[in-house]
């Protein structure tokens, strides 16, 4: 059985001020029957970490570089967030597939970075409007699927994201129906490459969760979680969230 995870990404937002949001996020949820993962810039990775020391929230990086150290001005990498404190790190999110042109190739790569640091990787897939329009959404989740994880991967080492690229902050989401044929594919996917361990992979919905609609999609079959953004900025969205994972 796959952990469940609720997952926050603070893309490019939150300073300093924004630490008080992870307190009364703890305070609120002091012992969660669910992992909790934050993802803020790594500007407070460090200082987040510290943070949450004795609370059940854990913190990871958005992306990290594919080589442990070296000449690559403007990158940091997997053990660097390790060091900080992290314990996870996404990558292949499809801001970072689109705005810098990463590959499967490149986040299989950073896959096997993030193992080696000891870390979990949250690997995201997920297809555009044109895709799903055009009736491909399966061949292209499951494209990115086999060329973004890569061997070696179970319940220890990696979460997979579903978010449809369509749906991340826009206020969009799939039917319930859409993201069960979604799921459900990712898991038969899974287990037939890794068997047991393909059980084990935590597999989350992202895009445009909300506390208003995260009951009926974690109440889809293989939805173990969530992968958040706008709605991790607030303690208050990101707690409704916590505690519909926690029902479901
Ligand atoms: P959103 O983002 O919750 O703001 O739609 C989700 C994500 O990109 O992970």
């Amino acid at each position: 059985m796959a952990r469940k995870l609720a997952a926050g990404n603070w893309k490019m937002n939150g300073t300093n001020a924004s630490l008080a949001e992870i307190t009364a996020l703890a305070k609120a949820h002091p012992d969660p029957n669910c992992d909790v993962l934050i993802c803020p810039p790594a500007t407070l990775l460090s200082r987040l970490a510290e943070k949450t020391t004795g609370t059940a929230i854990k913190t990871g990086g958005q992306d990290c570089h594919a080589a442990s150290s070296g000449a690559h001005t403007g990158d940091i990498s997997a053990e660097m967030i390790a060091d900080a404190g992290g314990s996870h790190i996404i990558v292949g999110h499809s801001e970072r597939r689109a705005d810098h042109g990463e590959t499967d190739a490149d986040i299989a790569a950073k896959t096997r970075a993030v193992w080696n640091a000891g870390l979990v990787a949250v690997i995201c897939v997920g297809e555009t409007l044109a895709e799903r329009e055009a009736g491909q959404t399966i061949d292209i989740v499951a494209g990115q699927l086999a060329g973004s994880v890569p061997n070696g991967a179970n319940g220890d080492n990696t979460v997979i994201a579903y978010e449809p690229v369509w749906a991340i902050g826009t206020g969009k989401v799939p039917t319930l129906d859409e993201i069960a044929a979604v799921h459900a594919d990712i898991r038969d996917r899974l287990t037939t490459r890794f068997g047991d361990a393909g059980n084990d992979m935590p597999i989350l919905y992202g895009g445009s969760v909300k506390p208003s609609n995260a009951d009926d999609i974690f109440r889809v079959a293989d939805v173990d979680g969530a992968l958040v953004g706008g709605a991790s900025l607030k303690a208050e969205d990101f707690g409704g969230i916590i505690a519909a994972l926690e029902r479901a």
